[in-house]
């Protein structure tokens, strides 16, 4: 860190710590007791403050609520073994939050303010972060408009928000997921690499059309032809097809995932071939048909690294291999849990101390 915030800390004076069941945490419904909040008028952030978690008061006129002026990012931070707490790479978290920012007409935050908001709370609710295996202390930091107006024109005030909260895995078993060949999640263009509310506010429809249908997950297709695979759900999709490491590249409709990046530069050390590429919907289901697809799974910062029991195209359903016998997936899965509980020397530099 080059500079130290002048961040005002008002905490609470009731703790809900000693009435939260950390055997029982279901993802995103527990918040720490704190909360970070800062505010952006007359061109600059100010305001920036820790405060104890709990409602605020908005217009109901702000344009966020109207018109969508709004987007978060994921990440996570972790307990180690000797009680340190790290969070896994912030610093790209707040890279994609401007790139988000930006699309949205909005304000860029200051790398400083993301990273030193995120490390002031979490030290602040450290006890909030859990010990568990497969647990973690979940970051949500967002941004949204706040002028009370109803006119379609960008913002001038926006309000810089951070929570926190333990979270067990966002998947409980493998997935079955089901080809999406209707509706789109992003189109060239459009806002499919920032991650903006309503991106995940389109999604929500075909979500719960594809649950009722008995599916756990979608995997977005092109908008335009719904011939090559995009995403899955709110995770990237990654395959390993004929022994290669396979996933669409980044580009304007695919948001740039931290886990991604994360599995592509394990696989690389590992002598995996990687392609980033267009990825056929037809190549992936030749391959679960004739088994050369070995590994399919989707990785996010929820999501981790959840694997793919079956896919289902065109109302056919193909089973994969049984996930726990897959070299790749679990090989990668178990890395990544060692590198962030500090298991084992962080030799690329992932992890941030608190
Ligand atoms: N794609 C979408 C649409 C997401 O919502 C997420 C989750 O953040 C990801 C991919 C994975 O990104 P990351 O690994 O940075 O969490
Ligand atoms: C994340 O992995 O952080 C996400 O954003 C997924 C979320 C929408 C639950």
């Amino acid at each position: 860190m080059t500079e130290t915030l002048d961040i005002k800390i008002s905490r609470t004076t009731a703790s809900r710590l000693q009435q939260t069941d950390f055997d029982n945490l279901p993802f995103g419904k527990t918040f720490s007791d704190h909360m970070f909040v800062a505010d952006y008028a007359d061109g600059e952030w100010k305001n920036l403050s820790v405060i104890p978690y709990g409602e605020i008061g908005l217009s109901p006129a702000i344009s966020a609520l109207h018109y969508g002026q709004a987007f978060f990012e994921g990440l996570k931070a972790y307990k180690h073994a000797d009680g340190k707490i790290t969070v896994f790479r912030p610093d790209k978290n707040a890279i994609r939050f401007n790139k988000s920012a930006e699309r949205l007409c909005m304000p860029t935050l200051p790398e400083e303010i993301f990273l030193q908001s995120i490390a002031t709370l979490v030290d602040l609710d450290r006890d909030w972060v859990p010990s568990k295996p497969n647990h973690a202390l979940y970051i949500r930091p967002f941004m949204f408009a706040t002028d009370p107006y109803l006119g379609v024109t960008p913002s001038s005030t926006y309000k810089y928000m951070v929570l926190i909260g333990p979270v067990g895995p966002y998947f409980s078993k493998p997935l079955r997921v089901k080809i999406e060949t209707h509706y789109t999640r992003a189109a060239e263009g459009g806002m499919g690499y920032a991650k903006a509310a309503g991106n995940y506010g389109s999604s929500m429809l075909p979500a719960r059309k594809a649950t009722e249908e008995g599916f756990d997950q979608l995997i977005w297709t092109d908008a335009k032809e719904h011939k090559f695979i995009e995403e899955m759900g709110a995770a990237n999709a990654m395959f390993l097809l004929d022994g290669k490491l396979i996933t669409a590249e980044a580009k304007d409709t695919i948001l740039d995932g931290v886990t991604r990046d994360t599995v592509i530069a394990l696989a690389k050390e590992w002598g995996i071939t990687v392609e980033e590429r267009k990825v056929s919907v037809a190549e992936i289901v030749e391959g679960a048909k004739n088994g050369k697809l070995t590994d399919a799974f989707g990785a996010g910062t929820a999501a981790t690294i959840a694997p793919v029991a079956s896919i289902s195209y065109e109302g056919q359903e193909y089973f994969l291999s049984d996930p726990k016998t897959r070299e790749f997936s679990n090989k990668v899965f178990d890395t990544l849990d060692a590198i962030k509980y500090g298991n084992v020397p962080d030799t690329h530099n992932w992890n941030y101390l608190v």
